[in-house]
């Protein structure tokens, strides 16, 4: 088994830094066309796992036939989100360069489980997947989890419980259109309402909407947080977990809509994404979500497909 990591800069890193705390692999690549970076990457990343004690080995490399066989790809190549961008606006720029990077992971990994992060999430992960020609079990876009982290950080800081009781789900387009479902959400399976008011609750799902485009204001680019999505979501498939996650999947009725890639909650197991969970949406939060869908939708249709 071997994770490929395609794109090096700070998230790629990152997702391979996460990986390796976990183990998840003895032998993770990180790839990227910019000569020199995922080398440097790899030797900072293994430093710090040699101290560790852990046994996952990273290496770096520019050479795409390096990818043949992998069982994990996680597609993060692309350009980043900056001040004053929303995630749509990268539709053009990325759609040609996960173009290119599928067809390498065409050749050379048809098989693999593919983890996309590029964004625009949710277009790119019906992109590749299209473009691939994958099974749509095989392809999940990394968004959802990352939402939902913040989501459950706003969550502690406004009832100051601790942060391992406190479950909760986000939904829709990662994006414009995100849904943080306070109505789905718990701490010690008590339901959020009895912590908070209702305007609380609302002041949180805002929060959790705009957070990404704040931290990029601040610092240039989010890290941390999406590293350790996608090594959440590659450690349930791998250890067959079956962890209820947010993930971007391809809909086939499912939530009234077919042919769109958008955030709902999945099983994740070593089979990818094992089954859909269909909530039951009230007009609020529905009106939301088709209106994600109905984005992302606009959005493939400018894909070069
Ligand atoms: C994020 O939400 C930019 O989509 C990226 O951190």
């Amino acid at each position: 088994m071997t994770i490929t990591i395609i794109g090096s800069g700070k998230v790629g890193a990152s997702a391979a830094l996460n990986c390796g705390l976990r183990e998840l692999d003895r032998d993770i690549l990180l790839l990227d066309i910019v000569q020199g970076l995922p080398q440097g990457e790899a030797m900072d990343i293994n430093h710090q796992l040699s101290e560790r004690g852990f046994d996952t080995i990273v290496r770096g490399s520019n050479n795409y036939e390096d990818v043949r066989d992998s069982d994990y790809v996680v597609l993060v190549a692309g350009v980043g989100r900056k001040p004053g961008m929303t995630r749509m606006d990268l539709l053009k720029i990325n759609a040609g360069i996960v173009k290119d990077v599928v067809s390498k992971v065409a050749l050379y990994a048809k098989n693999a489980t593919v983890v996309v992060v590029t964004n625009p999430l949710d277009p790119m992960t019906y992109f590749t997947l299209k473009t691939l020609g994958a099974k749509k079990n095989k392809v999940m876009g990394m968004g959802g989890m990352l939402d939902l982290s913040r989501f459950k950080s706003f969550i502690r800081d406004a009832t100051n419980i601790s942060r391992s009781s406190i479950q909760a789900m986000v939904i829709s387009e990662h994006g414009e259109n995100m849904l943080p479902l306070t109505r789905f959400s718990s701490i010690g399976g008590i339901p959020l309402h009895e912590f908070i008011s209702k305007d609380k609750a609302m002041e949180i799902f805002e929060k959790t909407r705009k957070v990404a485009a704040e931290v990029i204001a601040l610092k240039g680019a989010t890290v941390y947080a999406p590293g350790n999505a996608v090594a959440n979501m590659l450690e349930s498939a791998i250890r067959d977990k079956k962890l209820v996650i947010p993930v971007s999947t391809l809909l086939e009725g499912e939530y009234g809509f077919y042919d769109v890639c958008i955030g709902v909650p999945v099983i994740i197991g070593a089979g990818g994404v094992e089954r859909i969970i269909e909530l039951k949406l009230d007009s609020f939060e529905q009106e939301i979500f088709s209106k994600g869908a109905a984005s992302v939708k606009e959005a493939i249709r400018a894909l070069p497909l």
